[in-house]
C-alpha cells in the first residue's frame, strides 16, 4: 500500500491528541473515521474541528472550499464495526491494557495489512504489539501536542515492527506535512524521556516551597522555552503527563530523580487535568 487520497486513516481516540490527529489527516486528503467510544467527545472534537478550520479561514491559511472539502472527508462514529481502515492511528487513554484490547478487537475485523499504529507517549510498542495477530504491522507513530501544528513525529520500531511499515508510516506522516524520526522503543522514546525532568524538577521546586508554577513558566519562558512546565502540562492533560511519569519511571527501574509528582497526583485525584476540565495549575474558561 503506497499513502494516496484513497488510503483511509482511521483515528481512535477524539480527545487531545485523536481530534488534533483526525483534522490533520482530513486536511491532508485522507478519508478520515474518528472513533470514540463517548459521544459526547466525539461532538467536542467536531466542535474544535470546525473551530479551528473557521480560524484558518479567517486568518487565510485555507479557504472555505479547503475547509468544506476537510469536513466532507472527516466521519464520527462510535461503533467499533466501522474502524475499517487503511491505517489506525490509536489516541486513546495512556494505558496499556485498554489500547491492547481495542488493537485485538480492530485486527479482527481488518485486513492483515491494516497498520496499527500508537500514539502512546511512554508504552513499549514490543509490548503493545504482543498478542496481537501480525505484529509487524504494529509501531508507534508520536504526534505532539498539537498535532496539526507540531512539525515532529517520532516513528517507533518494536522488536517485530518491519521496515514496511516504518516506510509506510513515514510516507504517510510526510503526506500530513511532518517531519519524521525513526526512534527505538525506548521508555519515552526520545522526545518524552528527555523532556521529564523538565516537569518533574519544576514540580519539585513548587512542592518544596521554592517557586509557583506563575514564577516558574516566567522564568522558563524567559530563557526561551516556548512553553513553561507547568502550562504545558495544562496543555498535555494532568492525567496523561502523570501517566507517563509513571510509565517511564517504572519501566526505568524507578531511579528517585524520575521519582512521579505527588503534587500532580493530587491534581488527578482532584480531576484538575488542565484545559481540558478548565483547571490544572490554572484556571481556563
Ligand atoms: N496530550 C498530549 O499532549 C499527548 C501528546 C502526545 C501523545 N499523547 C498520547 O496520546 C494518547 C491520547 O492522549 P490524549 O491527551 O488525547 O487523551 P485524552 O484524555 O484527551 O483523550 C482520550 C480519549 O480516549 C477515549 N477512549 C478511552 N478509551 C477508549 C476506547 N477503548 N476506545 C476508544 N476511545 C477511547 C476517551 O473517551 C477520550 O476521548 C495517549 O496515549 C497519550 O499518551 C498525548
Amino acid at each position: 500500500m503506497s499513502m494516496r487520497q484513497s488510503t483511509v486513516i482511521c483515528v481512535c481516540g477524539a480527545g487531545t491528541m485523536g481530534s488534533g490527529i483526525a483534522q490533520l489527516s482530513a486536511q491532508a486528503g485522507f478519508t478520515t473515521i474518528q472513533f470514540d467510544v463517548s459521544e459526547p467527545m466525539l461532538e467536542k472534537s467536531r466542535q474544535q474541528i470546525i473551530a479551528s478550520l473557521d480560524t484558518l479561514v479567517t486568518k487565510g491559511k485555507i479557504s472555505s472550499d479547503e475547509k468544506a472539502g476537510t469536513l466532507s472527508r472527516l466521519h464520527f462514529t462510535s461503533d467499533i464495526q466501522s474502524c475499517r481502515a487503511d491505517v489506525i492511528i490509536e489516541a486513546i487513554v495512556e494505558k496499556m491494557e485498554i489500547k491492547t484490547t481495542l488493537f485485538t478487537q480492530l485486527a479482527a475485523i481488518n485486513s492483515p495489512s491494516t497498520i496499527l499504529a500508537s500514539n502512546t507517549s511512554s508504552i513499549s510498542i514490543s509490548s503493545l504489539a504482543a498478542g496481537i495477530p501480525h505484529p509487524e504491522r504494529v509501531a508507534g507513530l508520536h504526534f505532539f501536542n498539537p498535532a496539526p501544528v507540531m512539525k515532529l513525529v517520532e516513528i517507533v520500531k518494536g522488536n517485530a515492527t518491519s521496515q514496511q511499515t516504518i516506510t509506510q508510516l513515514r510516507e504517510l506522516a510526510k503526506a500530513m506535512g511532518k517531519t519524521t524520526v525513526v526512534c527505538k522503543d525506548a521508555p519515552g522514546f526520545i522526545v518524552n524521556r528527555v523532556a521529564r525532568p523538565y516537569y518533574l524538577e519544576a514540580l519539585r521546586l513548587a512542592e518544596q516551597g521554592f517557586t509557583h508554577p506563575a514564577q516558574a513558566d516566567r522564568l522558563l519562558e524567559a530563557t526561551g522555552f516556548k512553553m513553561g512546565p507547568f502550562k504545558l502540562m495544562d496543555l498535555i492533560g494532568m492525567d496523561v503527563n502523570f501517566a507517563v511519569s509513571n510509565i517511564v519511571w517504572e519501566a526505568l527501574g524507578q531511579p528517585p530523580r524520575l521519582k512521579p509528582s505527588a503534587l500532580q497526583q493530587q491534581k488527578v485525584s482532584e480531576g484538575n487535568l488542565g484545559r481540558k476540565t478548565g483547571k490544572g495549575f490554572y484556571e481556563y474558561n
